[in-house]
């Protein structure tokens, strides 16, 4: 018998030292982290199951926010068992490979039990083929306005040490409009997943609508789902995944990952959660640069977003 290699699922067991920040390489012209990248054949070929769930999502969207709507309707409400474990533990993220001795998410996938939930951020074109390949998959696609992702991910880059360094405001802005950022253009990735949402069994939501009326979005995600709960378990479900609720819960606000890859001093994770907090960081010159740039890159798209509500 092959010996399997001893793996870990506690960030505490990886070595100090060994995560280090990581730079980017790219596949098919996007930006991912270079560990990513020498791994991608594993990604691509990854064999996805009929009734796999995909959260799907660019970086900081509230991809962990939705993670934890899914997880609940899952286990029709129950909060005690949406906190079995943290999120990163109870929904592999698929192209992660973390340092030795964690495993990937691929290898953490390919070892869960159906029915499985699967986070990943890549753009539509680089999702592994065997999820489209019959439509039975479905893939739940969270997209939130560009300022509010251009901020959350600043100071979610300079919190976490795998990432490259972020380095200033300014140029980091620059980054973003120039889609150099982690898995690439803001722009493509949500035109295209909106523009294949009608041929895929793609449910598409907003971070704003979901700020505006969780309830609305939960029961949107429900009737997707084919899932019907009693009414006092959807309040249940709303009040579980406030942002308070889930700022004070261990098992959905990363307080897990040690500081050695999560710099707790420079950022929270659950950080402010709000629409319209781009309104502090953005200056005038900024957001009227920005503006001029983000009418061209998203010219001739019915996608609107809200940058306040
Ligand atoms: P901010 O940095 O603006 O606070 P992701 O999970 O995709 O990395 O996204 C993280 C962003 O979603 C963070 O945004 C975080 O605060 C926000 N978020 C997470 N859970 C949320 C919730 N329940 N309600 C509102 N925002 C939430």
């Amino acid at each position: 018998m092959p010996q399997e290699k001893p793996f870990s699922t506690k960030l505490d067991d990886v070595p100090k030292g060994s995560w280090v920040r990581g730079s980017l390489k790219s596949v098919e012209g996007v930006p991912l982290l270079e560990q990513i990248v020498d791994n991608w054949d594993k990604v691509a070929n990854f064999q996805a199951q009929p009734d796999d769930l995909l959260i799907a999502t660019y970086p900081k969207a509230g991809t962990t926010w939705i993670q934890e709507i899914v997880d609940l309707i899952y286990n029709d409400g129950d909060v005690e068992k949406a906190k079995r474990a943290p999120t990163h533990v109870r929904m592999p993220f698929l192209e992660m490979v973390p340092p030795p001795p964690l495993r990937s998410g691929v290898e953490n996938a390919s070892k869960m039990p159906s029915p499985r939930l699967i986070k990943t951020h890549l753009p539509f074109q680089l999702v592994p083929k065997s999820f489209w390949e019959h439509n039975c998959k479905v893939v739940v696609y969270v997209a939130r306005n560009a300022k509010d992702i251009v901020v959350s991910y600043y100071h979610f880059d300079w919190m976490n040490l795998a990432q490259p360094e972020p380095g200033p405001w300014e140029g980091y802005i620059c980054k973003f409009m120039e889609c150099q950022l982690g898995w690439g253009s803001w722009y493509d990735h949500v035109r295209r997943f909106w523009e294949e949402k009608d041929k895929h069994r793609i449910l598409y939501l907003f971070f704003e609508d979901m700020k505006e009326d969780p309830k609305r979005e939960i029961l949107k995600v429900m009737k997707f789902l084919d899932k019907e709960l009693p009414e006092e378990v959807v309040d249940k479900i709303v009040h579980h995944t406030s942002f308070q609720v889930m700022k004070d819960n261990p098992m959905a606000n990363y307080s897990s990952i040690p500081d050695t890859i999560f710099d707790w001093k420079a950022s929270t994770f659950m950080r402010k959660g709000e629409v319209g907090d781009w309104k502090n960081y953005f200056t005038v010159a900024q957001n009227e640069v920005f503006d001029e740039d983000y009418k061209m890159k998203m010219l001739g798209t019915s996608l609107k977003f809200r940058s306040k509500i």
